[in-house]
């Protein structure tokens, strides 16, 4: 957070299963259309804040399956975990309070009393968060009961049904929202209150998000049913709640322009990159732009057109290097012209590439430093390079690339150089 100077523009708060990530869509489109508005449009002035139930190893996993962003903020185990950053920083203020009137051994112990309850793998049962699958049938009665036990205990505990199936036993200081009322109140004492705050959810673990002052919410158009019953029940005339029409992130996007948050076209969704040229003046738009040209060059779904590769060299400087994470160096003209020879040789295939934590910072007047993170998904394979390109502003020339310079990032399982262009 301590990037932002100023308050955030936006700060997206979203689920991950069946919100930010849709499980039934194995080419992630609309995630990876999400991904690449928010890296051209938000990273530089807005926050985003994944606030999901799984715990930090279930979390780490979907990281490796799904190409999701780094956020700054990541809220696991329903509210109960909130962490900073990329190195993910634990927030132990927040794990204090949530002592008050918690007793886990109780909990178990009262729990363990339900047949009906199945308890969920090892990983899920946190310090703060019990977990059971319950059929949908015996959850209402069950939560009823449960609920009267722990009164009975002195515990003061909240109780949580999502997803048709999973059920968790929280302290009632707990939770999606309540940890992102004490996010707000956090952002506030530092002067950084986001100016909007967009809170995006599918499932009952989702609901209290909906209801924190100010915020506005989607439901994405997918939601459970609890969720549904839920806003139905309580938050029906709440304009600042939509239920969008889109599935999973492609209704954050809509909710973003619903609500008039600021742009929401993804860069994904425009087809002619050459048209957009001339207002073209963001250092870090450039890169988005590129890179999603990359993909489209190699997947055969732009021309081959010489008119590309003329544009792409009339925007790098002659003597324009790009040290390739091999180490090898190369110039940058040689370097397109060696993409030429790539193109459609990904057609049909899995083959994706995103910018992650693209951020531009003008060092001296008229030049610009970007730091990204590339990410190619090849196959099954993926790999990611901490790039740094150096850009030059030239009076009406826009940008121009002066030096590119890539490492394999730590969290790239492959760090293989062959086959890598750029
Ligand atoms: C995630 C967690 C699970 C929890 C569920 C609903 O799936 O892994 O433990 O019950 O979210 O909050
Ligand atoms: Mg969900």
């Amino acid at each position: 957070m301590e990037r932002l100077t100023s308050p955030p523009r936006l700060m997206i708060v979203s689920d991950l299963d069946h919100t930010m990530v849709d499980h039934h869509d194995p080419e992630n489109l609309s995630l990876l259309r999400f991904n690449s508005l928010w890296e051209n449009a938000y990273r530089h002035d807005s926050l985003l804040v994944f606030s999901t139930g799984r715990s930090p190893t279930l979390y780490k996993e979907l990281r490796k399956e799904k190409p999701l962003l780094t956020p700054d903020i990541t809220i696991m185990s329903v509210g109960t975990e909130i962490t900073y950053g990329t190195s993910m920083v634990p927030d132990h203020g927040w794990v204090e309070t949530l002592n008050n009137k918690w007793d886990l051994g109780v909990v178990k112990e009262e729990a363990s009393k339900f047949p009906e309850l199945k308890l969920q793998a090892e990983t899920e049962q946190r310090p703060h968060k019990v977990s059971f699958y319950v059929d949908k049938s015996k959850a209402q009665e069950v939560t009823k009961e449960l609920s009267q036990r722990f009164l009975k205990r002195g515990l003061d505990v909240k109780i949580i049904y999502s997803g048709g199936m999973d059920l968790d036993i929280l302290p009632q200081g707990a939770g999606k929202g309540q940890a992102l009322a004490y996010l707000l109140k956090k952002l506030k004492t530092e002067g950084k209150l986001p100016v909007n705050t967009l809170a995006c959810g599918d499932s009952g673990n989702d609901a209290e998000l909906f209801s924190i002052p100010d915020v506005y919410g989607v439901m994405v158009s997918n939601a459970q049913e609890e969720l549904l019953k839920w806003h139905a029940e309580n938050a029906k005339d709440n304009p600042k709640v939509i239920h969008a029409k889109e599935r999973c992130a492609g209704g954050i996007i809509q909710a973003i322009g619903h609500f008039k948050l600021g742009p929401n076209l993804s860069p994904r969704d425009v087809s002619d990159f050459l048209e957009c040229k001339v207002e073209n003046v963001n250092p870090g738009h450039e890169v988005v732009k590129f890179f999603l040209f990359y993909e489209r060059w190699r997947r055969g779904e732009v021309e081959n057109s010489e008119a590309y590769t003329a544009s792409l060299k009339a925007s790098s400087h002659p003597s324009g290097v790009f040290i390739h994470p091999s180490g090898t160096e190369k110039s940058l003209r040689d370097t397109i012209d060696e993409l030429r020879k790539y193109h459609g040789d990904k057609q049909g295939k899995k083959f994706q590439v995103w910018a992650d934590q693209v951020l531009a910072t003008d060092t001296t007047p008229g030049t610009w430093i970007v730091k990204l993170d590339k990410w190619e998904q090849d196959g099954e394979e993926r790999r990611g390079c901490t790039t740094t390109v150096k850009f030059t502003a030239k009076e009406g020339e826009g940008l121009v690339w002066e030096h590119v310079q890539q490492t394999w990032s730590e969290e790239s399982k492959v760090k293989d150089d062959s086959s890598w262009i750029i």
